[in-house]
């Protein structure tokens, strides 16, 4: 990749044909066809290293009797205290597997302190959870069961109340596991949402179907490279392989304004690293136009917001309108296919799914 001491043309057109864009370009042994190793003003186009990004790997192969107990336990209200709520129901497929609120409400209407981040491509992601309390997502399912603002159950409950279902037992017992338990149930969940993985028009850009993006897509493909936002937004889901200070060069929460809260201090609720302190985990940007409201604290309604606030808390830089509708177009080319078993087959509810 080049990103370097070229000025920027972005927010303009850039030409898909464009060779060299005119002015600073060090002065090379002169070559009559463009020599690949220089790559001169590449377009998307013509870009022939994608890196820090990549499409989406094949989702695991997940044994279908595991997949759909996965699944079951994903939509059942069983998993909550007073059975009102399910994974599913902060994590909507409807909503790019997050949900429509500022932050989450859990058992009896409270509302919680965060933003619900999708589940779809989270298995990709270094840890779970913003500030990366959970290393995995199995671990990470545990959470949310007993949290008493989120799904207010006991474990010890849980597991009593799926043990007494013989369809349930059966269903594990089929899928290989050894009787309910808690590490079972959060096994099995965490096999069915490594299966969410979501490519899209972006991955079969990467796979050389240049028709994929149309071109303001690839121009906002290239301004999101060229202004840096690829500094952390980086791999197959464009995130979760990073935690970042959201305001790294300009305060963000002097400009948002109202109180910090503890959410707000993110990995240091964690760590209690002073060094943490407003670090989150970069989140992915697959599907993220359908994942509003966007940040941890909920707090931008719309993407081109949240895109604006990204240019000047993180990289310094107002992005022109032109900017930040071309990035905001190629986001768009981030949104993928559900897999078609991610939905409960409507003939199989939670409570009739015994055979
Ligand atoms: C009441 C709403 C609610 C329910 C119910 C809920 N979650 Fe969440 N989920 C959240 C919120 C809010 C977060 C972010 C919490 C944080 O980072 O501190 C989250 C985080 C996650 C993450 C981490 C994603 C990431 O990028 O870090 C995963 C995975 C997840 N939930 C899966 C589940 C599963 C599985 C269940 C059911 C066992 C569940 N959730 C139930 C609201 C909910
Ligand atoms: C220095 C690292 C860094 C850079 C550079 C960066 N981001 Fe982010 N991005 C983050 C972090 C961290 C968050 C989460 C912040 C929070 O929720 O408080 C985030 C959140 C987002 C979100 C909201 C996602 C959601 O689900 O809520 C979008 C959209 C986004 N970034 C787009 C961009 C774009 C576009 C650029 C380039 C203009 C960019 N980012 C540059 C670190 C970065």
């Amino acid at each position: 990749m080049s990103r370097s001491l070229r000025p920027l043309v972005i927010g303009t057109t850039v030409a898909l044909f464009t060779v060299a864009c005119g002015g600073n370009e060090p002065a090379e042994a002169p070559t009559p066809t463009p020599a690949p190793a220089a790559e001169p003003a590449p377009t998307a186009a013509t870009l022939t290293n994608h890196a820090p990004l990549a499409a989406l790997p094949a989702a695991p192969e997940v044994p279908l009797p595991k997949l759909e107990l996965g699944r079951r336990l994903f939509h059942d209200t069983a998993l909550s205290g007073d059975g009102t709520l399910a994974c599913v129901t902060c994590h909507s497929f409807e909503h790019g597997g997050a949900e429509p609120r500022r932050t989450s409400t859990g058992i009896r209407g409270q509302v919680g302190p965060i933003n619900s981040p999708t589940v779809l491509n989270a298995s990709l992601a270094i840890r779970q959870f913003w500030d990366g309390r959970a290393a995995d997502l199995a671990e990470q399912a545990a959470g949310p069961v007993a949290n008493p603002i989120e799904m207010g159950a006991t474990w010890e409950d849980v597991v009593a109340r799926l043990g007494a279902d013989e369809s349930y037992v059966e269903a594990f017992r089929a899928a290989g596991y050894e009787g309910v338990s808690q590490a079972n149930i959060t096994d099995a969940i965490a096999a069915f949402e490594s299966t969410l993985i979501t490519p899209g028009p972006f991955d079969r850009f990467l796979g050389g179907d240049l028709t994929a993006m149309n071109e303001q897509q690839q121009r906002g493909y290239m301004t999101f490279r060229e202004v840096g936002c690829i500094a952390c937004h980086t791999g197959p889901a464009l995130g979760g392989q990073s935690f970042q200070k959201m305001g790294a060069v300009q305060d963000y929460f002097a400009l948002r304004g109202g109180e910090l809260t503890e959410a707000d201090q993110g990995r240091f609720n964690f760590t209690h690293e002073e060094g943490d302190r407003h670090f989150f985990k970069v989140p992915t940007l697959r599907n993220v136009s359908q994942t509003a409201p966007y940040f941890h604290d909920g707090s931008q309604a719309d993407l081109s917001g949240a895109v604006r606030i990204m240019g000047q808390v993180q990289l310094g830089r107002q992005l022109t309108d032109a900017q930040v509708a071309d990035i905001v177009a190629f986001l768009g080319a981030l949104d993928g296919e559900l897999p078609a078993h991610a939905r409960m087959p409507a003939a199989a509810a939670p409570a009739a799914a015994a055979e």
